[in-house]
């Protein structure tokens, strides 16, 4: 079931999510937001977008404001997506170093398979008990309850290497048959954190080699962008990279960052 919006109401739900997330819906997405808020209309009792906007902002309800987000948000990932970005990883991580920790940050993480992904190519070149550790954040809380499991449907392991699958990844048998398990020898060195990226002077969450920010600028307007850039900067180190995805630029974003090559930025 899915019920009708009307101009007013979709413009203050389309406001309230950029506010707080600084995600921007076009008028092309109001049957996105119809589609997705409408079971959580009916589990409230709720008959209108009205009502629902009411009780979304009403302080009584402030853990409503999570459960819009999560349901709002797109959180289409994969293993190895933008395959690219992890041949450059592979160069840029330095012979290991006696006290060194090799960190890198998946920014916009969602369920986990970019941080992953990345843990698979860090032990490879630095190896399962080496010096390095990952995090993980979204804004979103459940697809990093998934991410912290690292289970997935065995359809959605396509694209990692036989070689990384066979080394990293448990076959799930009888009632977790169809799944795969990251290997705890990775999980050990990957955390998750919800973080959004949204806001005034974020607290800074470590220093880190390389930051992932792929396929979430792309949500952003211009000064959501420069604010969001602007919070992750602190966070890496000079000399350090900055990943955006591959439909994505830096281009007026940021004088703090200088181009290596396109949707690759570093540090100086
Ligand atoms: C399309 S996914 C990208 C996942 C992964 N980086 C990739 O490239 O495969 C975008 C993610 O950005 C997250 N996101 C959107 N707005 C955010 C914000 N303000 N702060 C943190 N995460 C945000 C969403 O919840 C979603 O999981």
């Amino acid at each position: 079931m899915s019920y009708e919006i009307n101009d007013t109401e979709f413009k203050r739900l389309r406001s309230l999510l950029y506010d707080i997330a600084g995600i921007t819906l076009t008028d092309a997405k109001k049957m996105l937001l119809t589609g997705r808020l409408s079971k959580r209309l009916v589990a409230l009792g709720l008959v209108n977008y009205t009502q629902y906007f009411k009780y979304v902002t009403d302080v009584a309800h402030a853990e409503e404001l999570q459960f819009m987000v999560d349901l709002l948000t797109t959180n289409e990932t994969y293993f190895f997506r933008e395959p690219q970005h992890f041949e450059f990883l592979k160069q840029v991580i330095p012979p290991a170093k006696q006290g060194q920790m090799f960190r890198v940050w998946s920014a916009a993480a969602s369920v986990g398979a970019e941080a992953y992904t990345i843990a698979m190519v860090l032990a490879d070149k630095l190896g399962e008990g080496g010096a390095w550790e990952i995090l993980g954040t979204d804004i979103s809380n459940s697809v990093l309850e998934q991410a912290r499991r690292g289970q997935y449907r065995l359809a959605e392991a396509d694209k990692i290497p036989p070689a990384y699958l066979k080394k990293y990844c448990l076959k799930g048998k009888n009632e977790q048959e169809g799944t795969l398990l990251i290997d705890k020898k990775l999980r050990q060195h990957v955390s998750f954190e919800q973080l959004n990226l949204n806001v005034e002077r974020m607290k800074k969450v470590g220093d880190f080699d390389v930051i992932f920010l792929r396929n979430v600028l792309i949500y952003f307007d211009i000064p959501t962008k420069q604010r969001v850039v602007a919070n992750l900067i602190p966070c890496l180190k000079n000399g350090g990279y900055l990943i955006v995805g591959h439909s994505e630029s830096l281009n007026g974003i940021t004088n703090a960052l200088s181009p290596v090559k396109p949707t690759v930025y570093r540090r100086l």
